[in-house]
């Protein structure tokens, strides 16, 4: 199969973290850049929120659901992410890539803060155009609590299970996962996860960090999807391939 790939950007790389609403623009030229510049390699883009949407989903209380007496935090904590989304679009297409903004709340359900459908068919079309759909984490009404906030980590978890990439990877503010003494460690299997720092991320937030991180990634693995988390400096090499320094979250079948 030819080069498909899953990339997540946290919100922590994309904003400045403790300005409500502050992105780091030229963090996200520079990513834009990375990606533009392997136009060739068909590829969807998950963000996450970083400054935008966190603080709002925390003041309307999201992560315990939604009712009538909180739903102005549905539109309140969409419309902050969704302008991360345009600018983060914005920023690729000016570098001469092709990409389009996708809100999961227009399509996407949940089950009691899990995601559980996402129409996956208009990305694939969309890659196999040359176009780079960027979706990114977001509130999505929910079956059980009303609406939860769905992590970029979930909806990488839900897209590697159900569109075919062959490589998923995820980029961070630390060069990996790291272990309680701080060094990166090379391989994961799914199931060993005791001598994680889960911490490891200069943040953590409602969606849960590391934790949240390789829970999705440990779901993916025992599936058989393996996944990697390295630094964003290491984008380009994670692009075309190359040794980036960081984790690979082993594909769980290979090893059970
Ligand atoms: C959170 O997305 C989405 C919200 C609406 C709050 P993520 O959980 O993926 O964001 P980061 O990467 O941790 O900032």
């Amino acid at each position: 199969m030819s080069e498909r790939l899953l990339v997540k950007v946290g919100g922590s790389v994309l904003t400045e973290k403790g300005r409500k609403g502050t992105a780091d623009t030229g963090a996200i030229g520079m990513i834009a850049r990375d990606i533009a510049a392997c136009q060739d390699i068909p590829l969807c883009l998950v963000h996450g929120a970083g400054s935008f949407g966190h603080p709002e989903a925390h003041q309307y209380g999201l992560a315990h659901g939604a009712d009538r007496t909180n739903r102005q935090g549905i539109a309140m904590t969409h419309m902050s992410v969704a302008r991360l989304n345009q600018m983060m679009v914005e920023a690729l297409r000016h570098a001469g890539a092709d990409a389009i903004g996708i809100h999961p709340l227009a399509g996407a359900f949940a089950r009691a803060g899990r995601l559980i459908s996402l129409e996956t068919r208009p990305l694939q079309h969309l890659m196999d155009m040359g176009i780079i759909p960027v979706l990114h984490g977001d509130v999505v009404m929910d079956e059980v609590q009303g609406a939860c906030i769905v992590s970029g980590d979930q909806i990488i978890r839900y897209l590697g299970e159900h569109l075919p990439f062959t490589r998923i990877g995820l980029a961070t503010d630390v060069p990996g996962v790291l272990s309680k003494d701080g060094c990166v460690i090379a391989e994961i299997s799914g199931e060993r996860g005791d001598d994680v720092a889960t911490g490891g991320s200069r943040h953590t937030d409602v969606t849960g960090g590391m934790k949240g991180k390789l829970r999705e990634l440990s779901e993916l693995s025992s599936h058989g999807i393996a996944s990697e988390v390295f630094h964003v400096s290491r984008l380009p090499d994670f692009l075309q391939g190359r040794p980036h320094g960081g984790t690979t979250i082993l594909c769980g079948r290979e090893h059970g």
